[in-house]
């Protein structure tokens, strides 16, 4: 792996690899003194050129308690508003000596073009519509802990149903590539407005009818309505879409018994997730802290594998 650009390019033994490494990473999480010398020395820089609390704080961090230095550029205060374009923005981070950069941009194909500019990796934190894998990954150990434990990552006889604003979402499609690698079924639902038309081209089952595409699900992922995404006129109104599709403790029913609540945040309360749920009083199990503490975990384990060239074995490292 030279880059992280999306799931859609790793095979399952990747993604498998990538999730026992931040299964064994997470460890230092725990304890009172969460700093490991694995990357000292060397610098990772943040690009965000969208708004971010989860994923830019927890690739800071992950970097941070592995020794490295990292650096966040906020587009707001570097020479982007001066009108610089991406490519020589991503050249002069080279050039400082940046040992990795890790890019959000609203473009889908963004992180590809920078690790096309860049000899440094390059890890994609979410561009545009198109992925985010860091989140698919995150998501996928919050699963395997959840449902499948000790099994090695797999997934197979587990229905992922994903709920809401699919058109616009890169988790969206970062999760049906990796999970469905790991072996499971991957289903969409959301209003005919909010699909993306290329579904069909996509290993995922696709339906309109929220109880048919909850009924008898594992995991239910709750989607944000991507308002900054999306063109005006795609729905009537947000009570409108609260009332059809929201996810409550009533059509949480539909799913079985034990169904593992996620969300990749940032959530809109009493729009797609009814508070409840969201405070884990809803039925099954609400995890959406837990993905967001297996966040720092994943991240740590993708600056780990591109960035530590000298030791296939993390155990070796701690
Ligand atoms: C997501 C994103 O930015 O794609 N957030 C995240 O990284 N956890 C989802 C969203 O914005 O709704």
């Amino acid at each position: 792996m030279n880059n992280l650009l999306g799931l859609r390019e790793l095979d399952a033994e990747d993604i498998r690899h990538v999730l026992a490494t931040a299964a064994n990473l997470r460890e230092i999480l725990g304890r009172s003194v969460k700093k490991v010398p694995t990357l000292r020395g060397r610098t990772v820089v943040t690009l965000f050129y969208e708004a971010s609390t989860r994923t830019r704080t927890s690739f800071e961090l992950a970097a941070k308690y592995m020794s490295a230095d990292a650096v966040n550029i906020s587009v707001a205060q570097s020479s982007v508003s001066k009108g610089e374009s991406l490519k020589d923005t991503l050249r002069t981070l080279e050039s400082v000596t940046a040992d990795c950069i890790v890019i959000r941009h609203s473009s889908s194909g963004a992180a590809h073009m920078a690790a096309r500019y860049l000899k440094i990796p390059v890890i994609n934190a979410g561009d545009g519509r198109h992925e985010h894998p860091t989140q698919g990954l995150l998501d996928a150990l919050t699963i395997a802990d959840h449902l499948r434990p000790d099994t090695g990552f797999d997934f197979s006889g587990l229905t992922v149903a994903i709920v809401g604003d699919l058109a616009h979402s890169r988790v969206a499609r970062s999760n049906v590539w990796g999970l469905t690698k790991l072996g499971a079924t991957v289903r969409w639902c959301g209003p005919a407005t909010l699909l993306p038309s290329d579904a069909d081209r996509l290993p995922v089952q696709v339906t309109t009818d929220l109880r048919e595409g909850i009924a008898d699900a594992d995991v239910v992922m709750v989607l944000r309505l991507q308002t900054e995404r999306m063109e005006k006129g795609l729905l009537p109104s947000l009570r409108e879409y609260s009332r059809l599709w929201g996810i409550n403790a009533t059509t949480l029913r539909w799913a079985k018994p034990d169904v593992v609540v996620m969300h990749p945040g940032p959530m809109n309360r009493g729009v797609e997730i009814a508070a409840d749920v969201a405070d884990g009083l809803g039925p099954g199990a609400t995890v959406i802290e837990d993905q967001v503490h297996n966040g720092v975990a994943v991240r740590m384990a993708c600056l780990y594998l591109l960035m530590d060239t000298g030791s296939p074995r993390v155990e070796d490292k701690l």
